[in-house]
């Protein structure tokens, strides 16, 4: 397929995912609306519709709870090819059934770009509308997720990371005793290869961790207290951070001057929790089990994004380039989303391995505002040529980069249009 036939695919994608201002991560394995799904999908609507990249967004915080959470999942409708639905979350803290956690935070910085990318004036408005739900959010988060003040982010869930399962959530996961969950048909292994999704045991341990949020009535306060899993992740601290500045520069651009002083202490806050999460013997940041009070002992590719949340002190810098080199000279496309030195590493299951497209342009991103072209420009070499030879995949292998997960992906089509492409490239320079 010539890279115009490429273009003309991603944007379809985006067409046909759509279901009426919001977009279904693919069709069959997530029907739904996903929080961090749809904000990048907002970047790649932006390339050629901008109105309908602010709906997608817009869309996602209709779903937003009375005490500010804005849900992983939107269940508009019923859908019943897809388990855990909304009766199994149980919840009731929004006007949308939802399920009960968080994803990443990328919309403040997504909707940062969409009012930088738009020259007409008329986002700023839109920005303008949702930024009193975007604090509230931000706020969410501290209060609930990192409920001693420490300046770092744990997640409640495995799912609350987006990276289901990445090894670094095994222990914690394997302390979750599995109660109150009864039998349970899984869903996903009906769409795709069960040896590209998580096993059995982890899953009962999501039904249990859900189960033991619902007892408490997903009271945020409560979660926090009681939740069996509780474990800081870089990626969610890294992201979030990110964000807090792109939101303090909105804060200033809309003229918020008390939001603003307070977003400048959290950035205080989450600089000074960063280095909680630091390991010297790895030469990284990880996640930490607030629970066990142990750090996991590998690197994700969430380690490399300290960059991209403005972390780029001189020890972060040299070792994030070393362990970059490192793991390109082992494999043959970046990131994968494991270290393949580790021995839990797994090259085609998922978050212990596999590249995604997202996380390659959030990590390049980081490069390149530090002014590494180099090791920005191979991240989106190598997410373009996974993309030319295999297609829209939800997520490759980083070995021979064969397509793996649901097909016809669209945050996978979203990061094409928005820096993959090399139609991109071409119109930035
Ligand atoms: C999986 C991914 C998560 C994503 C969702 C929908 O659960 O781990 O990050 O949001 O699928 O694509």
């Amino acid at each position: 397929m010539s890279i115009a036939e490429l273009d003309q695919t991603a944007r379809s994608i985006l067409i046909e995912n759509d279901q009426g201002g919001y977009t279904v991560p693919t069709k069959g394995l997530y029907p739904y609306q996903w929080n961090w799904d749809s904000v990048f999908v907002a970047l790649g609507f932006a390339t050629f519709d901008q109105d309908r990249a602010w709906r997608e967004i817009e869309m996602l915080f209709e779903g937003q709870w009375h005490d500010g959470m804005v849900p992983h999942i939107l269940f508009r409708k019923d859908d019943p090819s897809y388990f855990p639905g909304p009766s199994v979350w149980g919840t009731s803290g929004g006007q949308i059934p939802s399920s009960g956690h968080s994803q990443p935070p990328v919309a403040a910085t997504v909707i940062r770009d969409l009012v930088e990318a738009d020259t007409s004036g008329r986002s700023e408005d839109r920005a303008a509308a949702l930024f009193p739900n975007l604090m509230a959010w931000h706020r969410w988060f501290l209060a609930y997720r990192d409920p001693e003040g420490e300046g770092l982010l744990a997640v409640i869930h495995p799912w609350e990371s987006g990276r289901d399962n990445l090894p670094d959530w095994d222990d914690a996961l394997r302390a979750v005793e599995v109660k109150d969950i009864g039998p349970y048909e899984r869903k996903d292994t009906s769409h795709v290869d069960p040896a590209m999704r998580p096993h059995k045991e982890d899953y009962d341990r999501y039904l249990s961790i859900m189960a033991a949020c619902r007892k408490v009535g997903w009271d945020p306060a409560e979660v926090a207290r009681t939740c069996p899993f509780f474990v800081a992740d870089p990626g969610v601290t890294f992201i979030f951070l990110r964000a807090c500045r792109d939101l303090l520069v909105l804060a200033e651009r809309l003229g918020k001057d008390t939001d603003a002083d307070e977003i400048r202490g959290w950035i205080t806050r989450l600089e000074r929790g960063a280095k909680i999460l630091w390991q010297d013997n790895l030469q990284a940041h990880v996640a930490l089990d607030r629970r066990s009070g142990k750090h996991t002992n590998g690197i994700s590719s969430a380690s490399f994004l300290a960059l991209y949340a403005g972390l780029a002190d001189q020890q972060t810098l040299t070792a994030l380039c070393g362990h970059f080199d490192r793991i390109s000279d082992k494999v043959r496309y970046l990131m994968p989303s494991y270290d393949p030195d580790h021995e839990s590493y797994e090259p085609l299951r998922y978050w212990r391995g596999p590249v995604w497209a997202m996380i390659n342009y959030m990590i390049a991103r980081g490069f390149a505002e530090i002014g590494d072209g180099v090791r920005a420009d191979k991240l989106r070499r190598d997410t373009a040529s996974l993309i030319e030879t295999n297609g829209f995949a939800e997520y490759f292998s980083p070995e021979t980069g064969a397509g793996a997960g649901g097909g016809t992906f669209s945050w996978t089509a979203a990061i094409w249009l928005t820096w993959a492409s090399p139609t991109r490239v071409k119109q930035a320079a």
